[in-house]
């Protein structure tokens, strides 16, 4: 006899973590030649947080998955899944998950990184929501961590005042469901995930372990960038919007990869969904990679835009390229 349950993962709590450091436009422009309105009107960007001293992927990811548990009213000890999205690991190994996991001062269950670049968070959360599903895993805590601020070239101005630092967090629980529960009960109803290495030279990192020893600078071509941007997020956008058979109007919250509010405005307006329900917080931290979409959920969450019963579409897309798309009933 076929079960008539099914297992889903439902989003329990949301956290975030900041460097204290904050680097304006204004302050930019006393290091480079650049403008805060060239910066402002290019890509929505007002400042970035800096990591200090002492801060790293793994402190930042540490508190703001702390965070998330607070949020969720759940302690360390109830998280058996810990994945880290992050290109800027503490090391290249261990796994910053592993060290998370071991700041949270757990040892059972597993944790491991996961390296999609911008797109991290939302693999993260795909791939966190097979385990749950499988019953391999009851409670995940996924985290987008990253410091970008320690691989850019400060003296490349057409990279170095788009990004920053910055971490946020989920907590995702395992509920038994009715298998045919429809998309109106709570929780990741599907994901669509996509990379293409075709435009591995558009946005990557020219240092590696097995290539030059060393960490290497982020390098970005980025009106290649921009020009498959609206393109690629759409498609994809489509896609889960096809699989949940869901319509645009549909959506009550779109929160979008934080890069740059140009391709967000324009992505929306291909999808035609209305400027209202897309969540922006790039102007505050700047494109935080992997860290922006749980950066932007937790903003939309604790500020009470985003309720119980949501339709709320998450999607990020990054070098790779690599782009995918989540849609969550909140
Ligand atoms: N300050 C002042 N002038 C600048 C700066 C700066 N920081 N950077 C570049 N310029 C100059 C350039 O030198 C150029 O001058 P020139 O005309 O004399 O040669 C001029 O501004 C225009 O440069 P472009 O690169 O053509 O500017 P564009 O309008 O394409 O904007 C930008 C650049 C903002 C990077 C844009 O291409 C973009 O947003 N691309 C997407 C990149 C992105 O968001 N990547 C994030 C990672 S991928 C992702 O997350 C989706």
């Amino acid at each position: 006899m076929s079960e008539m349950i099914a297992r889903r993962s439902v989003v329990r709590g949301v956290g975030k973590s900041m460097p204290a450091r904050i680097l304006t436009n204004a302050e930019m422009e006393t290091m480079l030649e650049t403008s805060d309105e060239w910066i402002v009107q290019r890509t929505g960007i007002r400042q970035r947080h800096i990591a200090g001293a002492g801060e790293t992927t793994s402190t930042l990811g540490l508190a703001a998955a702390r965070a998330a548990l607070a949020n969720a009213k759940m302690q360390p000890a109830d998280i058996d899944l810990v994945i880290v999205a992050t290109a800027t690991p503490d090391n290249t190994f261990p796994a910053t998950a592993v060290e998370i996991q071991h700041g949270l001062g757990i040892s059972h269950g597993f944790a491991f990184d996961m390296q999609a670049v911008c797109s991290g968070f939302v693999y993260a959360v795909a791939t966190a929501d097979m385990y749950l599903k499988a019953g391999q895993a009851r409670r995940a805590l996924v985290i987008g961590a990253e410091t970008f601020s320690r691989i850019l070239d400060w003296e490349d101005r057409t990279t170095c005042v788009l990004f920053g630092d910055g971490a946020g967090a989920v907590v995702l629980e395992a509920v038994v469901t009715p298998a045919d529960a429809g998309d109106d009960a709570p929780g990741i109803i599907v994901s669509s995930l996509r990379s293409d290495g075709a435009h591995k030279d558009k946005l990557f990192v020219d240092g590696g372990p097995s290539t030059t020893q060393t960490v290497g600078h982020l390098r970005m071509q980025g009106r290649e960038v921009f020009k498959h941007a609206v393109a690629m997020i759409t498609d994809v956008i489509d896609d889960v919007l096809a699989k949940a058979g869901v319509t645009v109007d549909d959506i009550d919250w779109f929160v979008p990869h934080q890069a740059n509010v140009r391709i967000v405005e324009g992505a929306a307006k291909k999808l035609g969904i209305p400027l209202e329900k897309v969540v922006v917080t790039v102007d505050r931290h700047g494109n935080t990679s992997a860290a922006s979409v749980p950066l932007a959920l937790e903003h939309a969450v604790t500020a009470g835009m985003i309720k119980k019963g949501d339709l709320v579409l998450l999607e990020a897309m990054g070098g790779g390229f690599t782009w995918g798309a989540t849609l969550i009933r909140w």
